[in-house]
């Protein structure tokens, strides 16, 4: 990595200085995208339900440890666990751990794509939301992720990435154009950013943990966007300190309780330019919510839920438009 540019204690990287070697890497993306949907077209036809998103599966786990779960304990057994590449994450409660090693051969013997099982023992915590994993199976927890014909390299126990926002993703993608400037604050691996500046947009990207700044470095090169991605390793919170520019489009996954986030970066916002905000809310909350943006001087131009975290709380996003 070569730094170009320091905003006090704020790294800026171009990450043209990042690349090594160049090669057919838009060939190996197609290809890699026409293998994963190979794969996903086996494992629907192999029971597995889809949910809305493209990594979240219905499996028929439950079914799977008939005989070997007593059917007293098996409702403590959840269907679903996530995918990221090829590592598989599971959430086994305490009172199915003499049965850790048996799902986790489960889930590996009936899918020939999971490398590793990860058991999820703790929430998203700290700044870089990530959580704390035990490893069922497997010897890695790094893995390539692969979301419509983009390729996400990381290491799951280092990084947050959320394979269930995948649709979001592609939604926020297909409006982005060319000529825009877009600005991607918490931006993690790239999920968001990588696909913005494929459509041709300039993209700055800010992240504050230097482990998915490396990653976001690394994805950058694969996807072959190195042109158009500047990278900030740094407190998004600093944004309009360390930019004096303002933006067409600004893409904010934001992490819990930093909904004030909203007033600081709407200053570097054009006017009749978009903010994507995504925060964590209950459905009663949603109507006054909507007049706060408005008071913010923001028209709402749409908002969806997109995922519940948590029992009645879910990811909202909200497409708003500065007047
Ligand atoms: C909710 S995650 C979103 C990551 C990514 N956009 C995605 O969709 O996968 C939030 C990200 O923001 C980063 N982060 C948290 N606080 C930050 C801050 N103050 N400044 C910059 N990045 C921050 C975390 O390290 C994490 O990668």
């Amino acid at each position: 990595m070569t730094i170009v540019g320091t905003y006090g204690n704020i790294q800026s990287i171009h990450p043209e200085a990042m690349l090594a070697g160049g090669g057919s890497l838009r060939c190996l993306t197609m290809q890699l995208h026409r293998k994963q949907k190979k794969s996903s077209n086996r494992l629907l036809s192999n029971n597995c339900k889809r949910e809305d998103e493209h990594t979240l599966f219905r499996m028929t786990l439950r079914c799977q440890m008939k005989g070997i779960i007593p059917s007293h304990l098996m409702p403590h057994l959840s269907n679903r666990f996530e995918i990221i590449g090829d590592v598989a994450v599971v959430s086994i409660p305490h009172e199915l751990d003499d049965y850790r090693d048996d799902i986790a051969r489960e889930i590996i013997s009936k899918r020939g794509n999971i490398r590793t099982v990860l058991n999820k023992v703790s929430k998203l915590a700290g700044d870089k939301r990530i959580a704390e994993f035990e490893i069922l199976s497997g010897d890695s927890t790094e893995t390539f992720h692969r979301e419509y014909g983009y390729i996400y390299k990381l290491d799951v126990k280092e990084v947050f990435f959320n394979g269930r926002l995948s649709f979001e993703r592609r939604r926020v993608a297909s409006m982005v154009s060319p000529s825009e400037h877009v600005l991607v604050p918490f931006c993690g691996v790239g999920p968001f950013a990588v696909p913005a500046a494929a459509s041709g947009a300039r993209v700055i990207a800010i992240e504050k943990n230097a482990d998915a700044c490396r990653w976001l470095a690394e994805n950058i090169r694969i996807n072959g966007v190195n042109d158009n991605i500047s990278v900030i390793k740094g407190d998004a919170v600093n944004s309009t300190k360390m930019l004096n520019c303002t933006f067409d489009r600004v893409i904010v996954p934001t992490p819990y309780g930093m909904d004030s986030f909203l007033k600081n970066v709407s200053l570097l916002v054009k006017k009749s330019g978009m903010v994507h905000f995504y925060t964590f809310k209950k459905q009663y909350q949603i109507e006054d919510l909507v007049k706060e943006y408005q008071n913010m001087g923001f028209e709402v131009s749409f908002y969806r839920r997109c995922g519940n975290v948590a029992p009645g709380v879910s990811r909202w996003v909200f497409d708003l438009v500065k007047q």
